[in-house]
Formats: structure tokens, C-alpha cells, sequence
């Protein structure tokens, strides 16, 4: 292995190991130094996908579960064997994150295994996995290394009993009662899998409505439907200590604002109150490299650190903390590098939660609009007026489109329904693309499906729509 590279990218998550590939393919000498023992990062091991294959089984589970008698279709008694369930996820996590590992071998990136710190512009010092150092020479640096989770003040994330979202995904067995401090989407989508597999939910959430950044209406009907569902919510709440056993916790919980605290029995608390940007041991502050008050590595609009030749992209750069976001700044990086014009629309970037039903965004919500002083309309069709989601019985949520209303280009879209997350792509194209509402709603989609409510919205948009 060479040790004198064009590119070196430290962390091999989404934004990472995104970077890399796209720097090799335009012809960069690139190495990738990741220190977790396997590619993919957060994303990959911990996060997006094994949280989805948990999601999905506890849908099925929830379904087999007497979900399905409204089709006439009875099952019996249903059981979860948890253990399965856990090799199963392990599994998907290992191929995909082997296949990220073959693509490298593809590209010729050199995936050097251990912890990479920068040790000034030029210049990354990897302590191996195996044992020893290796130096790596390198004419630019990109600081890939993504987002840890943050804990609350006297809170010990035990991985046990109080857990994060890495222990929520491997708990042994199906807690009694969870709390969930945090109602935002990794509460909300861990809650949901241990809710359908039989537990009882309860979400403490500091600000007055679940997932606060989110358009109000999509958050109240959100809540509204996960209320339906069984989950209980304390809002305006904080929790301010835990006390563990071997088997559960008590936890003190208080209004926001101070005052009498109550407590809750739990079998398992999970925090979920966001991530951090993971900066430890990089080295950052002898190599000159600026960091903002939030912790985050400070960059220019081509991703540049004030150290010349050092980069840095996705959850530990300002944004939103998402693996697709990473993964377009980490396409963006290297065409930059490599000397062609990366760009990243940070208007077009689409926001999913994968409960049942999803709730996926794009753009602004009706909230930044009046905020902003911005004309615009709003057009809404519901899933019960869509032939559909009637017949699949899945007419919880609605589409909204919001477009200027001098241009009519759409501005912001808000889904919530049972496949908003694939349904939202398009309305991220009319974003990206700059399309009005019109165009959207004179666009043929096909009939029966789901998406024909986002062609309605669009049309009530523009103030008529067919079949409401
Ligand atoms: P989040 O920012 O989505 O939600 C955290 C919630 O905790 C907020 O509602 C906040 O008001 C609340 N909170 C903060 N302090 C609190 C306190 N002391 N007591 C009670 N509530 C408190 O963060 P989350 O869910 O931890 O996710 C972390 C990051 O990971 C986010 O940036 C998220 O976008 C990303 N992620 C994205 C996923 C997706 O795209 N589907 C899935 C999972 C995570």
C-alpha cells in the first residue's frame, strides 16, 4: 500500500466512504482510513439500516397480529422470537456493509483500518486496528467522521437498561414498559418497534409537541395517529435523573420549566435527545483546524476548513444530521477536489421518519413561510379521498404542497402516509428542478396509487382539485 495519496477521507460512513469512491473514480489516488473494524458508519452498523429491518419486522409482527382480520385473514396466536429476529438484522448489516468493502476493492481505494487524526495539512497518522502507526501523505484531507450520541447531564448511557439508539437495536428481549427521552425520529422509530412488538411506550419530550422542527400541522396529526396507536407522550417535560437496578429504572421526570417532579417504572429507557458531531482524538485543534460553538468543524461553501487542504463533510459540519446529505457533500467534495464545480442544494433535501405511517419532508414548512414573510399556497389532499389507500386500508396523514404564490413553484412539501418516504422523491425533484405546481399537478400519475394524492395536493394548490 502506497502511503502518498491525493485524497485521504477519515471515517467511512455515508459521507465517507461516498467520498472516497467518488474520488477514485475521478482518477484520485484515495485511501479511506475507518477505525469501527467495518464500513458504512453509523448508517450501516447502528442506525438507518438496522433500525429499518426492526421497523419492518415489528410491521409484519403488528400485522400478523391481528392487523390483518379487517381482510378476513386470521393467524392464530403470533410469537416473536427475539434472538432471530436480532441474527436476522445482524445479517442484512454484515452484506451491506461487505459490499461497500467490495466496491472499494472496485474503485481501488486502500481502506486502511484504525483511527486517523490529522496531523497537520498533508499529513494523517492512523493508529492500526492491528497494532502500530502508519503515516499517511496525502495532498488533501476530508474529516468524514460523522456523529455521536448526546446524553443528558447525570444520565450514564448503560446500553443496558438506559440505552441509546445502538442499544435500543439489540435489546435481548421485549421490555414491559419503555421510556423514551426525546420525542424526535429516532424516538419516535425505536419507540415504534418496541411499541408494535408488545411494549408500552411512554416519550418525554422537553418542548411542547413532538418532532417541534417539523411542519405543525404533519406534527399534531402525527402525534394524533401515534396516540391512536398507544403511545403515551409527556410534553413540556424533562427528565432529570435515572435510577437503575439489575432489571429496570426509575425515572424523574419534570416540567420543563422546574417543578414537582413524578417518577416512572421502566424495564428500558432509551435517549434519544440528538446526536453530536464526533470530533475526539482527531487532532483538530493541534492541526489549526477551526471548530464552531456547537462543536462542529467549521467549513466555506466548498467544504474547506480554514487549514488549506483540509475538508470536511456530513454530521460533523453544520446541517442536518441525515446519510443522504452526507452522502451528496461527499459526492460534492471530491468533484470539488478534483477540480470540477460540486454543489449540494441544502433547499432539496428530503427528511423521512420511518413509523407506520411515514412522514417525509421536503423544503419549508408552513411555519418558515409566514416566518419569512414568503406568499404562498397550500394545497392539501387526504389518504381517505385516495382509491388506493382506501383499498389497502392505509388512509391515515395527507399530502401538502406549498408553493410561491407569485411563481408558483413548489417552496415545501409534507407528507404523512404510509409510503410518504418513496413518494416524497418527487416533490424533492420539483424542488431541486425548480417546478411549479402546476406542472406537478399535469403530470400524469398512474391510477390506482398513492401518488395520485400528491398530484391532487398539487392541484388544490393551484385551487382545484379533481376528487375532493
Ligand atoms: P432529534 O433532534 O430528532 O430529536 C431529539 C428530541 O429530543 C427533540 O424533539 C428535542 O426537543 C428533545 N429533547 C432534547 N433534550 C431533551 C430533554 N432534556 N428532555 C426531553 N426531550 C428532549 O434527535 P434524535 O431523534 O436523537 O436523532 C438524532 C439525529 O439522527 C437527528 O439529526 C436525526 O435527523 C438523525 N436520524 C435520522 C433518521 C432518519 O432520517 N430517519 C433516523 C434516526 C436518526
Amino acid at each position: 500500500m502506497s502511503d502518498n495519496y491525493d485524497v485521504v477521507v477519515i471515517g467511512g460512513g455515508p459521507g465517507g466512504y461516498v467520498a472516497a469512491i467518488r474520488a477514485a473514480q475521478l482518477g484520485l489516488k484515495t485511501a479511506c482510513v475507518e477505525m469501527r473494524g467495518s464500513l458504512g458508519g453509523t448508517c450501516l452498523n447502528v442506525g438507518c439500516i438496522p433500525s429499518k429491518a426492526l421497523l419492518h419486522a415489528s410491521e409484519l409482527y403488528d400485522e400478523a397480529n391481528g392487523g390483518m382480520e379487517k381482510f378476513g385473514i386470521s393467524t392464530g396466536k403470533v410469537s416473536i422470537d427475539v434472538s432471530k429476529l436480532m441474527d436476522h438484522k445482524d445479517g442484512i448489516v454484515t452484506d451491506l456493509t461487505n459490499g461497500i468493502e467490495f466496491l472499494f476493492k472496485k474503485n481501488k481505494v486502500d481502506y486502511v483500518k484504525g483511527r486517523g487524526k490529522v496531523a497537520g495539512a498533508g499529513k494523517v497518522e492512523v493508529a492500526l486496528n492491528d497494532g502500530g502507526e502508519q503515516v499517511l501523505e496525502t495532498k488533501n484531507i476530508v474529516i468524514a467522521t460523522g456523529s455521536d450520541v448526546a446524553s443528558l447531564p447525570g444520565i450514564e448511557i448503560d446500553e443496558k437498561i438506559v440505552v441509546s439508539s445502538t442499544g435500543a437495536l439489540s435489546l435481548p428481549k421485549v421490555p414491559k414498559h419503555m421510556v423514551v427521552i426525546g420525542g424526535g425520529v429516532i424516538g419516535l422509530e425505536l419507540g415504534s418497534v418496541w411499541k408494535r412488538l408488545g411494549a408500552d411506550v411512554t416519550v418525554v419530550e422537553f418542548m411542547d409537541r413532538i418532532t417541534p422542527e417539523m411542519d405543525g400541522e404533519v406534527s399534531k396529526t402525527f402525534a394524533r395517529i401515534l396516540k391512536k396507536q398507544g403511545f403515551k407522550f409527556k410534553l413540556k417535560s424533562k427528565v432529570t435523573a435515572i435510577k437503575t437496578t439489575k432489571t429496570g429504572a426509575t425515572v424523574s421526570v419534570e416540567p420543563a420549566k422546574g417543578g414537582d417532579a413524578d417518577t416512572i417504572k421502566a424495564d428500558a429507557v432509551l435517549v434519544a435527545v440528538g446526536r453530536r458531531p464526533y470530533t475526539e482524538g482527531l487532532g483538530l485543534a493541534e492541526a489549526g483546524v477551526n471548530v464552531n460553538d456547537r462543536g462542529q468543524v467549521d467549513i466555506n461553501d466548498h467544504f474547506e476548513t480554514n487549514v488549506p487542504g483540509v475538508y470536511a463533510i456530513g454530521d460533523v459540519v453544520r446541517g442536518a444530521m441525515l446519510a443522504h446529505k452526507a452522502e451528496d457533500e461527499g459526492v460534492a467534495v471530491a468533484e470539488i477536489i478534483a477540480g470540477y464545480a460540486g454543489h449540494v442544494n441544502y433547499d432539496a433535501i428530503p427528511g423521512v421518519i420511518y413509523t407506520m405511517p411515514e412522514v417525509a419532508s421536503v423544503g419549508k414548512t408552513e411555519e418558515q413561510l409566514k416566518e419569512a414573510g414568503t406568499d404562498y399556497n397550500s394545497g392539501k389532499f387526504p389518504f381517505t379521498a385516495n382509491s388506493r389507500a382506501k383499498a389497502n386500508s392505509q388512509t391515515d396523514g395527507f399530502v401538502k404542497v406549498l408553493s410561491c404564490a407569485t411563481t408558483d413553484k413548489v417552496l415545501g412539501a409534507h407528507i404523512i402516509g404510509a409510503d410518504a418516504g418513496n413518494m416524497i422523491a418527487e416533490l424533492t425533484l420539483a424542488i431541486e428542478k425548480g417546478i411549479t405546481a402546476e406542472d406537478v399537478a399535469y403530470t400524469c400519475h398512474a391510477h390506482p396509487t398513492e401518488t395520485e394524492a400528491v398530484k391532487e395536493a398539487a392541484m388544490a394548490a393551484g385551487g382545484s382539485p379533481i376528487h375532493m
